[in-house]
């Protein structure tokens, strides 16, 4: 997507939700028995990880939350507020910190603004503690995902990454130029955003690959959005901005482009069901 407003994270939010894998989630509990927790989330936006994962977790936590748009750092507070009532909540202020505290999970909250591209060796990780992040690997190259991978090890820290692209795009009923743009937006994925040439749709796979190469025990599963009808709003947003993306990669076929979204939109009205790959991913340290 084209920059990552609050707008767009709360219109994402419920489909990441519906969409991730209960069972990994779990597993990810069983693999952190541990209480109090201590969670790193990287590149947390307005906090969408924290609200999947603290009830599910459970106990007490200590969550710092990264990124470096302090405008979502900053919105958080309001997203937890509209939240809380249906996780049975509350939330509260005590200084910088939040506090949310629902039936069976009590969260301490520390917002961090950092720029994560310049690479993570000065953020502590916990031993033993839980580096999370959703839709964040396809956004990093190989060189940042294997020193991040590298750092969890030193830590024996578990790692849990949810909701990575993998380049799978599949629209019913198709159209003839959907392969074409396809394309075209998984080319872009492999552009830059900031951390060097991105893995985009390579990243569910080869973080698989890194954090087992480092000994840890990997399980993966998909977590693919399922978009219908319910999400015709989200689906013109998609489409909008894979247009652009793919426009940006080839201009010379830039009335194809046009038109194939065109049609799409027109489809979208009629109905049109679409899956976009996405992958979850634990990473459980070696037993020491
Ligand atoms: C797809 S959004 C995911 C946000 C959140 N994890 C969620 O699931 O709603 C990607 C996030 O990465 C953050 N981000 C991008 N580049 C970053 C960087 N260099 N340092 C820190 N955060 C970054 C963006 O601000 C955005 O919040």
């Amino acid at each position: 997507m084209s920059g990552f407003s609050d707008a767009w994270l709360a219109q994402r939010e419920p489909l990441d939700a519906a969409s991730r894998d209960a069972g990994l989630v779990s597993g990810l509990r069983s693999a952190t028995p541990h209480r109090p927790i201590v969670v790193t989330d990287l590149a947390s936006g307005s906090g969408a990880n924290l609200r999947y994962l603290a009830p599910r977790l459970g106990g007490e936590q200590h969550w710092r939350l990264i990124d470096h748009d302090s405008g979502l750092l900053a919105a958080m507070p309001a997203r937890l507020d509209a939240w809380a009532a249906s996780a049975d909540a509350t939330v509260r202020r005590d200084r910088e910190q939040l506090i949310v505290k629902g039936p069976s999970f009590d969260c301490h909250i520390e917002r961090v603004s950092m720029d994560l591209s310049d690479g993570i060796a000065s953020l502590a990780i916990e031993p033993h503690s839980l580096v999370t992040a959703s839709a964040l690997l396809d956004l990093v190259s190989a060189a940042w995902l294997e020193e991040l991978a590298k750092r969890c090890q030193q830590a024996s820290a578990t790692g849990f990454f949810a909701l990575t692209y993998d380049g799978r795009v599949d629209f019913e009923p198709p159209d003839a130029d959907d392969a074409l743009v396809v394309d075209l937006i998984n080319r872009h994925q492999r552009t830059n955003k900031g951390f060097g040439p991105a893995l985009g749709p390579a990243a569910a796979e080869h973080s698989g690959e890194v954090f087992r190469d480092l000994g840890f025990e990997v399980t993966t599963a998909r977590s693919d959005w399922r978009i219908g009808d319910q999400h015709c709003d989200l689906q013109r947003t998609l489409l909008a901005d894979w247009a652009s993306a793919a426009q940006e990669i080839a201009a010379d076929e830039s009335t194809t482009i046009d038109r194939w979204a065109e049609r799409r939109a027109r489809r979208t009205e009629a109905g049109t069901r679409l899956v976009v790959g996405h992958v979850d991913l634990l990473a459980r340290p070696m037993a020491e």
